[in-house]
């Protein structure tokens, strides 16, 4: 029997890199899959990958940032695909620029992709898991989050907000057999990472410092990150709650 064989899991941002490798894990697994993505070309790309290996998957679009779009996408994944057993709240976005070059505009958006749509997310999602008793939910932030990041001042503070919202969410819902975790990339070399280096304006330069700073001497490619995801949405992980491990090659390391 496969790890996920009967359990619907949806991955939010499942269309991009690193959403993509972990919707075709959990689908590898025997997951029913729901990829939910604003880019519905992406996210249909990744579902029919999915069918062709074998598995199930449902492609929706959603964007994380309006309500209304999010309700009738679980609604839509909890119709085809059965009751939500595992969230993974992986979209995000970034622009690369000093705080004081940035606009109040900016900072709206930066909160409404990677905080606020994380909030609907869990809002949507979590009476439902509460009332069945069972439910896993891993949140992708960053290791911006933990050690700060030039250029990503208010995307950091966003995913260090998504880390003590996981906490506290982790501690109010132990007792419905919920579990929150978060998953911390370290630079993982995906479409967000590629404007990541051209926001940083040398991006050769940039890869060179990368490389001597990560003591595992590589950046991250998008397959580092679903074996800790799995992990946190496993039965493994059962008696894990409100943790955060970064997959970043040791750049950071926490205690
Ligand atoms: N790549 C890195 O170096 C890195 C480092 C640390 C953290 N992360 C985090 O990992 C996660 C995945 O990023 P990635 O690198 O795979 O990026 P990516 O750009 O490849 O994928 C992000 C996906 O999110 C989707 N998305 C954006 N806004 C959305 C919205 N409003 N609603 C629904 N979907 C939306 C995009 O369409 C895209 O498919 C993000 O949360 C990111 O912050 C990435």
């Amino acid at each position: 029997m496969k790890r996920f064989e009967h359990k619907t899991i949806v991955v939010t941002g499942g269309g991009g890199g690193i959403g993509g490798a972990t919707c075709l894990r959990f689908g590898k697994e025997g997951a029913r899959v729901a990829v939910f993505d604003l880019n519905l070309e992406a996210a249909e790309k990744v579902a029919a990958q999915i069918r062709a290996d074998g598995g199930v998957a449902q492609a929706l679009k959603c964007d994380i940032t309006d309500r209304a779009s999010v309700d009738a996408a679980v609604a839509a994944t909890e119709a085809q695909l059965g009751p939500i057993d595992v969230l993974v709240n992986n979209a995000g976005w970034d622009v690369f620029k000093p705080f004081t070059k940035t606009e109040p505009a900016q900072w709206d958006k930066l909160i409404a992709v990677n905080l606020t749509g994380a909030l609907h997310m869990h809002h949507a999602v979590l009476p439902g898991m509460a009332s069945r008793k069972a439910g896993r939910i891993v949140n992708i932030a960053s290791d911006a989050a933990r050690v700060g990041s030039s250029g990503e001042a208010v995307y950091a503070a966003c995913k260090g907000g998504l880390v003590s919202f996981s906490k506290t969410v982790a501690r109010e819902h132990a007792r419905h057999g919920i579990t929150v975790n978060v998953v911390c990339p370290g630079p993982t070399d995906t479409a967000l990472f590629a404007e990541y280096k051209e926001g940083a304006g040398n991006p050769e330069k940039l890869m060179e410092a990368f490389t001597r700073s990560i003591p595992l001497g590589r950046i991250g490619q998008p397959g580092d990150l679903p074996g800790a995801i799995l992990f946190f949405a496993s039965e493994d992980a059962a008696f894990v709650t409100g943790q955060v491990l970064s997959v970043s090659g040791g750049l950071t390391m926490n205690g």
